[in-house]
């Protein structure tokens, strides 16, 4: 081993290199310098409130989806969604207190979920997710997301 110079980690060296070079610059690649919760990156509640808000004004006047609905007011499916999804990208867990496990595919078994309804959902979700004007990287991980969950919610040809 060559000579140890503190502050320096002490990791042999096959080919005798100095061990000068493995000592770690900047922040430890363990312990992030930055914030890694989605919810916070993206602006917290007011952030899913609106996007929420405008889905739900989507779904409000679409033909198709609003008549699957089982309340006359909207407000508290929109809350549950909202509660859904600050839990699922790191904010309050509210959800889980008050709804217990999500198991979504169960709960959307009452309603027929077609490829028609899917595609109809998205594109009030897509409205929405444009109104949050967010970066491009956030934009594209919450648009993944929502699409796939889409996706997997389909119960009914
Ligand atoms: C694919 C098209 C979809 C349709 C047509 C649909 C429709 C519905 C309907 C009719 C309800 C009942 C409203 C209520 O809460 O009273 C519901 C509940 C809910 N949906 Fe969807 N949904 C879809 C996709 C999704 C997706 C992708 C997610 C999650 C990312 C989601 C999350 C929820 C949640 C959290 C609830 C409330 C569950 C609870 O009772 O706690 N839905 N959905």
């Amino acid at each position: 081993m060559s000579e140890q110079t503190p502050g320096q980690i002490p990791v042999p060296s096959r080919f005798g290199e100095p061990i000068a070079r493995l000592t770690p610059v900047g922040p430890r690649f363990d312990q992030p310098s930055y914030t890694d919760n989605f919810y916070e990156a993206v602006g917290g509640h007011d952030t899913f409130l609106r996007l929420v808000d405008v889905f739900y004004d989507g779904v409000a006047g679409d033909e198709l989806l609003r008549p699957m609905y089982p309340e006359e007011n909207l407000g508290p499916a929109k809350e549950r969604l909202l509660m859904f999804l600050e839990q699922y990208w790191g904010g309050p867990k509210t959800y889980g207190e008050q709804r217990g496990h999500p198991r979504l595919r169960m709960r959307h078994q009452p309603f027929q979920v077609t490829p028609a309804a899917r595609d109809r959902w998205l594109a009030h979700m897509r409205d929405a997710v444009d109104s949050l004007e967010l970066s491009p990287l956030h934009e594209a991980t919450l648009w993944d997301y929502l699409e796939r969950a889409a996706h997997s919610m389909v119960n009914s040809a």
